[in-house]
C-alpha cells in the first residue's frame, strides 16, 4: 500500500503540505458525490470556485450556453444559479455537454487550497472502487483531503478516507501508519457496516435537515456505483477513467 495521509479538513494543513503530492478530495456530503455525478452524467467538465467572485468572472469567458452555475452556501442554492449543489439535480438532461461552474461551501475551496498538489483526484464513496484502483498503482505518498465543514471534521468524509485506506491495505494498517490514517482506519471499523445510519445521525444531516433532503443523503452512501474519476486538468475537472460501469 501507498503511505496514505489524511487531512481531517480543508483548513487542517497549509497549501505547503500538499505541495507535489497526488491529493483525493473528500466532500461526500455533497460536493464530490455531485462532480462525480455530473461527469457520469455526461457533463464536459467542472470549475471548481473558491467562491462568487471566481464564479462570475470565469462565467463571463464563456459561452453562455456552454455552461451551468451550480452551488450553495450553507447547503442552500445561491440565488441565480442555475442548480444547487445536490447530486440529484445534475442529471443528464440538465448537464450534458455542459461545464459545470461549481461553487460550494467547503468542497470547492478545499480543491482551491491544493493548488500546489501534483495531482488532485475527487473521491467519494460513489467512486470509491477507482480511487482504490487508482491508489494501489500509486508509488508514491497521497494525501485524503477530508473538506469538513468550516474548518472541521466531518464524520462522513473520515469514514469514507476510512474505507479507502481499509480497502487498501486489506484490514490489516501497519503500525507504521500515519496517525490521520490510523484514525480515519479505526473510525471505519467502528461505523463502516452501517455507513448510512451513521451518516443519517452525523452534523452534517443535522444541521441542515431542513434544507438537503434523506434522498441526497441516501444516494451519496452507494459504494462504487460508477468507474468516473475526476481529476483536475488545467483549471478543468474531468474523467480520466473514461470507463463506466
Ligand atoms: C460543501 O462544499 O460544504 C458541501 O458540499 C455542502 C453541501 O452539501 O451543499
Amino acid at each position: 500500500m501507498t503511505n496514505i495521509d489524511v487531512f481531517s479538513s480543508a483548513h487542517s494543513f497549509k497549501e505547503e503540505d500538499v505541495r507535489d503530492k497526488t491529493v483525493v478530495i473528500i466532500d461526500v456530503l455533497r460536493a464530490s458525490s455531485t462532480m462525480v455525478t455530473a461527469l457520469q452524467n455526461g457533463a464536459k467538465g467542472i470549475i471548481a470556485v473558491g467562491d462568487m467572485d471566481d464564479a462570475s468572472k470565469i462565467s463571463h469567458n464563456l459561452d453562455a450556453k456552454s455552461f451551468l452555475m451550480s452551488g450553495e452556501k450553507d447547503g442552500v442554492t445561491i440565488e441565480g444559479y442555475d442548480l444547487g449543489n445536490s447530486p440529484l439535480e445534475h442529471t443528464e438532461d440538465a448537464v450534458k455537454g455542459k461545464t459545470i461552474i461549481l461553487n460550494t461551501t467547503n468542497g470547492t475551496k478545499a480543491i482551491r487550497r491544493c493548488n500546489l498538489a501534483d495531482r488532485i483526484l475527487v473521491g467519494s464513496f460513489l467512486n470509491l472502487r477507482a480511487i482504490i484502483e487508482y491508489l494501489e498503482d500509486l508509488d508514491e505518498e497521497a494525501i485524503l483531503v477530508c473538506a469538513g465543514w468550516r474548518g472541521r471534521l466531518s464524520l462522513e468524509d473520515m469514514l469514507c478516507a476510512g474505507n479507502i485506506i481499509y480497502e487498501l491495505c486489506e484490514g490489516q494498517l501497519s503500525a507504521e501508519a500515519r496517525d490521520g490514517a490510523k484514525v480515519a482506519f479505526g473510525l471505519y471499523e467502528k461505523f463502516g457496516d452501517d455507513i448510512e445510519n451513521s451518516i443519517k445521525s452525523s452534523n452534517y444531516a443535522v444541521r441542515l435537515k431542513d434544507i438537503v433532503s434523506e434522498d441526497d443523503l441516501v444516494y451519496c452512501c452507494q459504494r462504487s456505483i460508477t468507474q468516473i474519476l475526476p481529476a483536475l486538468n488545467e483549471g478543468i475537472i474531468s474523467d480520466i477513467n473514461g470507463k463506466e460501469q
